[in-house]
Parts: C-alpha cells; structure tokens; sequence
C-alpha cells in the first residue's frame, strides 16, 4: 500500500463488511476504504466472483496480503437471506480483523416487470435482500458495534426511494423500507455509539441495471433528466462511503446522501433541455413562451 497522507477521512485501523462488495458500487466502495486505510471483508453469494474481485482490489491497493493470517482484503460466501450464513460472515470478519466498525449493506437484485405481472414471490424476494438483508446484517454486526460502542452502519438506498421509475415496484418499496430501517436504527442505536445512514445513488451502469439503461430509451430519458448529462461511476458513490464512514462524519447519523449528478432536483428538466438552449441551437426562451 502507497504512503498516504492521514486526514479526517482515514479509516486506518477500521474493520469493514460489505456485503455484495464483489462487483459495482460495494466493489468501489471496498477499494476506496482500503484506499483509505480500512481491513476490508467482501462478502455475495458468487465465491467465484468474490475471489476474482479480492485479487482486483488486491492489485489496486497494492497490497499482497490477501492469504496471509492477517489480511487486510479478502473475502467471504454470503447470503444476505440467510441468518446462518449472515452471522458466519459477521463472525469471519471478527475472526480476520478482532473487530467490526463499518458495515456497508450493498447487496442487491433488481427486477423489472409491469406490476400486474409481479407476484408475491417476486416482491418478497426483492424485499428480503435489500430490506430484511439488511437488517440480518445489521443486528448481526450492531451486536458487536455495541460491545465495542462504536460502529456505522451504511445502506443503499436508491432514486426510487423518492420518485417513481416504472414498472420496479418491488424495489422501490424496498428501497423506500431502507430508509425508513435507516432512520429506525439511527434513532435506537445512536446511544450505543452505532451511527447508522444511507446513500442513494443516481443511476451507475452495473450488473444489476445495465441492460436497462445502456444504450435503452429509458437509459436516453434519464440522461435527459439528469443535469450532469451522464451516468455515474461507480467510484463517485463511495467517496460517499467514505465519508459516512469517517470521523468526518462524526455527527452524521440518520440521514439518506444522495449521490446523482442533479437527478431528483431537476424537477421537469434540466439545463440540457431545448427550451433553456442548452444545446446550443434552440433559443434561450422558446418562441411564444413569454
Ligand atoms: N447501480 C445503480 O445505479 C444503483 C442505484 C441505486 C442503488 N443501487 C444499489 O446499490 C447496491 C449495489 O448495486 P450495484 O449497482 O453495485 O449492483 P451489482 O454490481 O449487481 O451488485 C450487487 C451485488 O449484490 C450481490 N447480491 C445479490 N443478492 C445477494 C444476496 N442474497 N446475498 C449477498 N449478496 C447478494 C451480488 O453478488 P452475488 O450474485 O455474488 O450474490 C452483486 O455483487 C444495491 O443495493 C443496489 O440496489 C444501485
């Protein structure tokens, strides 16, 4: 690991979990923490998959302790529908680094179906990953932070916590009971040293959505909407992570960090549309307008 200068976003010393932190936004997540100085557990169903990412982020950082007996990446199976094998991960994590600060819930599915077509299966599928998942990990790794009396826990909430995208109706209601569960353990747990906040991301082209907004119309009229006029990157989510996860955060507890290049506040567009000129060939106020 290169030499860093120490600021109030160090994490050194900071024992992470990430669950789904093989691939997207948990991945860049995972990296920026070491980066940062943080021990870091990866943690998703697709061993495979969590071995090829704990290489990747071992290059990246530059470190070459991922077996040694005391690793400062590596990375576990885990089903966050599981009670057994949330608290098997939780435990490793406590086994590999003595401690648990940061938990960083970004497991994920997503399906897309108009909502006559959804069936409750479906939707409780949806809900038990993002919002009982969460709350698995949570109260597995919260245990710990309140014996420590210290600890964050960081979820990822979404755009659709706040705004309708169609036809995603079972994520956006889960993604609306994460931050209802954020603010719940925010409340109940601040006094146990625990702070507990979300992330809501804009739209980043990952495994869970990019073939629904790459090169798609609905990809076309959220680029449309959104000020910046691009996707995100992963990479700019977890500079949010960091944030929550660092001293500078200190008195940061409860809140949802919305992280999306202008999206939710463009209201009926943006800068880029016609009417403003924002491309350069239509007229600054539309002719009639006035
Ligand atoms: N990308 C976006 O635009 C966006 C926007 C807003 C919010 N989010 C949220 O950000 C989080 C990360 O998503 P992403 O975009 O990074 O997508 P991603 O690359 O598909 O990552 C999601 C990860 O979750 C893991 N996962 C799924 N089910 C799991 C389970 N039951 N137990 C453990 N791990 C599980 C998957 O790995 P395995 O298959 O190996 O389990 C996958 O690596 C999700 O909560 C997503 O809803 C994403």
């Amino acid at each position: 690991m290169t030499d860093r200068k120490k600021t109030m976003f160090d994490l050194s010393g900071k024992a992470a979990l990430i669950s789904g932190g093989a691939s997207g936004i948990g991945l860049a997540i995972a990296q920026a923490m070491l980066e940062q100085g943080a021990k870091v557990l990866i943690a998703s169903r697709n061993q495979d998959k969590v071995e090829a990412a704990v290489k990747q982020l071992a290059r990246a950082t530059e470190t070459d302790q991922i077996d040694a007996a005391a690793p400062i990446v590596t990375g576990t199976g885990l089903d966050v529908t599981s009670d057994r094998s949330v608290e098997a991960a939780v435990k490793r994590t406590v086994d590999l680094f003595g401690r648990i600060d940061i938990l960083v819930n970004a497991a994920g599915v997503m399906l897309r179906k108009p909502t006559f077509e959804l069936n409750p299966a479906d939707f409780n599928q949806i809900y038990d990953t993002h919002v009982t998942g969460s709350l698995r990990c949570a109260k597995a790794a919260g245990h710990l932070m309140r014996e420590q009396h210290s600890g964050c826990i960081i979820n990822l909430a979404s755009i659709s916590s706040f705004v309708d995208l169609i036809e995603v109706a079972a994520y956006a209601a889960a993604k609306n009971a994460v931050l209802g569960l954020t603010r719940a353990l925010a409340n109940e747990w601040a006094k146990f040293g625990i702070r507990v906040n979300a992330i809501a991301p804009g739209f980043v082209p990952t495994d869970i959505n990019r073939k629904m907004i790459e090169n798609t119309d609905r990809g076309r009229r959220i680029l449309e909407h959104t000020p910046m006029g691009r996707f995100g990157e992963a990479r700019e989510i977890a500079g949010a992570a960091v944030f929550l996860a660092s001293p500078a955060a200190s008195f940061v507890n409860g809140h949802t960090l919305v992280v999306d290049g202008g999206y939710l506040a463009s209201g009926i567009g943006d800068s880029t549309a016609w009417w403003t000129g924002g491309d350069g060939s239509a007229p600054a106020i539309a002719p009639g307008a006035e």
